[in-house]
Formats: structure tokens, sequence, C-alpha cells
């Protein structure tokens, strides 16, 4: 049977199992899928020992992503964008690197979440690694305008400078949170790390135009900080990251298999199982 997996460090909590059993049952297709854990200082080994033994493709998680886009041979140009790495397929001619975090989050927004994203405005926070995946799919999409704002403002201004040449006729900016007072924004995305350490980016208030959606990239059981925070200062509608999550397997599901899962049922049903605690 063919073998995929998951690998990161830790990663006995990752729902990557659950949902692609889910979509190999759905489709019809014969597979297996574990979940892997390498040491820190193991990543390549583990690889190469799961590829010996007949590990066709893995998904990537914390913290091997980068050391996943230096292992592989070719990379699509959104992985090549991103410069890391969450899906790789092993063929007779070598280590394919994709990444697939972004379009599941476009994927999630226009399919799930039925937001248009052509001509809107759009708000980055964060210029970490999920915000460098996620800007190639999101400028592909049209936006009028993508704002990255950080706390440390250099670090949104080298990420606006790397995507100018791909913005096309996206406005594309850099700035530091202060900087975002009076301005106003269709999608705010936060991509920070601070809802995983119950934190809140310190922005001004009056960010949401009218109609706009709070999308928290985290996921838990209850809304986020961020996700209250954003209805407290007027947000029409907020969402967490668990469609991002089904949606990045789907597009790595399609990518091996050839055949693209229905994500909608499986969504539902890990809802139903994060709500029912
Ligand atoms: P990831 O790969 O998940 O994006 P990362 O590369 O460590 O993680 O980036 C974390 C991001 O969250 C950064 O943009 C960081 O801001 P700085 O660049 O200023 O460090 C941001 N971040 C983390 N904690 C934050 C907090 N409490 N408030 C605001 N931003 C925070």
């Amino acid at each position: 049977m063919d073998r995929y997996a998951v690998i990161g460090n830790p990663i006995a909590h990752s729902k990557s199992p659950q949902i692609h059993a889910a979509f190999a049952r759905q489709t019809g297709q014969e597979l297996s899928y574990e979940a892997l854990l390498a040491p820190v200082d193991g990543f390549a080994q583990t690889v190469a020992d799961f590829r010996a033994h007949g590990g066709r493709g893995l998904n990537v998680t914390v913290p091997f992503k980068l050391e996943a886009f230096a292992l592989a041979d070719r990379h699509t140009a959104r992985a090549q964008a991103a410069g890391a790495v969450n899906t790789l397929a092993f063929g007779a001619d070598g280590i394919h690197g994709d990444n697939t975090d972004g379009a599941g989050l476009v994927r999630d927004l226009s399919a799930n979440l039925n937001l248009e994203l052509a001509g809107r405005r759009i708000l980055l926070l964060g210029a970490g690694g999920a915000t460098r995946g996620a800007l190639l799919p999101l400028l592909d999409s049209r936006p009028a305008r993508l704002t990255i704002a950080n706390r440390t403002v250099a670090k949104a201004d080298v990420l606006a400078a790397l995507f100018a040449a791909r913005a096309g006729d996206t406005a594309l900016d850099a700035c530091g949170f202060d900087a975002l007072a009076g301005r106003r924004f269709d999608l705010v995305i936060n991509a920070t790390a601070a809802s995983l350490a119950d934190e809140l980016p310190p922005l001004p208030p009056g960010l949401y135009a009218e109609g706009a959606l709070a999308y928290d990239m985290m996921y838990a059981r209850a809304p986020t900080r961020f996700m209250r925070a954003a209805l407290a200062d007027g947000a029409a509608r907020v969402a967490d990251g668990l469609g991002m999550l089904v949606e990045q397997a789907a597009e790595s599901f399609t990518l091996w298999r050839g055949v693209r899962p229905d994500s909608a049922p499986v969504l539902a049903e890990l809802r139903r199982q994060i709500d029912a605690g």
C-alpha cells in the first residue's frame, strides 16, 4: 500500500492523519497515512528511512519546513516564493517540493467563506513564515491592496520588497501596527504567532470596513482572542484557521493522488469534534 505521513516535532496532536484517512475513504484511494516524529536534528534521515520503506509523500510541519525546502530537488513556484515546503512527493525523478498552505488559505476564504478576493483591501498581520507562504496565492487572487503589518517593521519591508515584482495591479505595502490608524480593510488575516500565546497584536481601532472578515490562521474550540477583539472592533464576521488546515491537506492529497477530495464534509466533522471537546 502507498504510504504517506505528516512529519514534525511534536506531531502527536496533528489532525492530518484523520483528514487524509477521510479523504482516502471518500475517494476510494488505497493508502496509509501516519504521524511521523522526527528528532529535531534528524529530519533528512527520517525522510530517507520513510522513503526507503515505501513512502510516497510527506506533509511537513513545524519545525522542518525550511529543511524540507532544502531537501527537495525541484520546487513549485509557490514553494519557491514561500521559501518553505509543506508537501514532499517522492518520484523516480527525485524529490518534488510544494507548499499548499497559501493555496489552502485562499481556497478556504473563497470556497468555504464565499469571499471574493479580487478588488478587495487585505491586511496581513505578521511577517514570518506563515505570511510569506500566503503572499503569492493572495497576490494571485488580485486584491486591490495588500498591506503587510508587523511588530518588527523591517521584516514586513523585506517581504514587500521580495514580492514587489509579483504584485501585478495590487498595491503592495508594508508598515508597523501604529501606521494602520485611519485605514480600513475588507479582510484582516492574523498570521502572527500572537494567538498561540493568547496575545493580541496591538492594532489601532477602526480597521474593519463594512462587511469585513477577520481571519485567524490559528484554530481553537472557542473564538480566539483575535476573533473576539475583531468582532468588538466592528468586523462583520470572523473565522479561524481550521478550514485552511483542511484545504491545505486537500491540495496535498490532490497533488499526490490526482483526485480532489470533497473537503466540506471533512471540515464539518472536524469542527463537530472540536466543538464537542
Ligand atoms: P511563523 O512561521 O508561524 O510565521 P515566525 O516566523 O516565528 O512564525 O513569525 C512569527 C510572527 O508573529 C512574526 O511576525 C512576529 O512578529 P516579529 O517579527 O515582530 O517578531 C509575530 N508575533 C509573535 N508574537 C507576537 C505578538 N505578541 N504580537 C504581535 N506579533 C507577534
